[in-house]
């Protein structure tokens, strides 16, 4: 009997290893082994045929032999517990990992920093002011009184009689030389609002606004100055022309055209056939601007330019919708 005990653990060890990778597997062998008609079962059948004298002692194996059967089946269970966690939390360190998503600048921001970084590059200075403004700054000190016609000009979102929304970054000429003895050169982004609402016009929009003053600052100065920054903006071979225009704070007055970025000067729908797009406002600072700012006109003299950040940015990315830049549509924007 212990021969045939010693057999059966012999066998059940073996199946049992092979078992454990399969779940079912395991269940078949302690069937084979433990079950009702299983070998184990068998053997005690066998104890009737054993001589009387020895039958005890068999008896005694067989059923010492049953518990090591159990105890070796339960830990094989448990064993096979621990394999099916540890292989539901795996990880599998080869699969790819998931990139995080990169931000960018909004293209606005992307144009205005390129302004601004040609400025500086000629020695102006950012400089920022209020978007809430006074009256006087946004239009009495430029030159602009209250029934003056160049109101009309500007929507204007009025807080109260004297606060407004500023319509332009042109206070920040006033508020920079009110604080600054001249020289001055500097530049100044900004947002900027005006109650307009269509197809190129947002409420909510954006200028640079520029003034180099001195002395012995000519025309001649504002015309360098903008055509250097023309043609590192848009690059050298891109034709401008200084157009004489009417701004109250700038005497004489001049816009600034360039050659059709789509059509090269040819005629196409976004500059409406004229060949021209034009991309800013400057001129001579007004004397009269520099009364309020305590500077002597004898003696000096300088220049101011504004311009639209959307429509610049619109025309280095060939963007023919200007509300594209204020939906966030990441689409639209991952673009940039
Ligand atoms: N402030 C003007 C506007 O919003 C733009 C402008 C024109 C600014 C001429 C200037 C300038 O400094 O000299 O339309």
């Amino acid at each position: 009997m212990k021969e045939a005990v010693a057999k059966l653990f012999e066998t059940a060890g073996r199946a049992l290893s092979e078992s454990l990778g399969d779940p079912k597997a395991l269940e078949r062998v302690r069937v084979r082994f433990l079950g009702r008609k299983g070998e184990l079962g068998q053997l005690f059948k066998e104890l009737a045929n054993v001589a009387e004298q020895e039958r005890r002692e068999a008896g005694r194996v067989l059923n010492e032999a049953k518990v090591r059967l159990e105890a070796l089946f339960s830990e094989a269970l448990e064993k096979k517990r621990e394999l099916e966690a540890l292989r539901s939390q795996a990880i599998d360190v080869s699969v790819p990992g998931r990139r995080p998503p990169a931000g960018r600048l909004h293209p606005i921001t992307q144009t205005a920093t390129e302004i601004c970084r040609i400025f500086n590059w000629l020695g102006f200075e950012t400089v920022e002011g209020p978007e809430i403004e006074l009256d006087y700054y946004n239009f009495e000190a430029l030159n602009i009184p209250k029934d003056h016609p160049a109101r009309d000009m500007q929507d204007t979102f009025y807080i109260s009689d004297d606060v407004v929304l500023r319509t332009h970054t042109s206070p920040l000429q006033v508020r920079t030389m009110e604080k600054r003895k001249p020289p001055v050169r500097i530049i100044a982004p900004g947002r900027t609002y005006r109650r307009d609402s269509d197809v190129t016009h947002t409420p909510m929009f954006h200028q640079v606004e520029g003034l180099m003053v001195g002395e012995g600052i000519s025309f001649g100065d504002l015309k360098g100055i903008l055509t250097t920054f023309v043609h590192q903006m848009f690059g050298k071979t891109v034709a401008l022309r200084f157009r004489p225009s009417f701004f109250p704070f700038t005497e004489p007055s001049a816009e600034v055209d360039i050659a059709c970025v789509m059509c090269r000067g040819k005629g196409c729908r976004v500059c409406k056939s004229t060949g021209w797009l034009e991309i800013l406002g400057s001129g001579m600072v007004d004397p009269a601007v520099y009364k309020h700012v305590d500077y002597d006109p004898e003696k000096i003299t300088g220049f101011a330019f504004g311009m639209g950040i959307e429509r610049i940015a619109m025309l280095i990315f060939g963007i023919d919708d200007l509300r594209l830049f204020f939906e966030n549509d990441l689409r639209f924007l991952q673009q940039f």
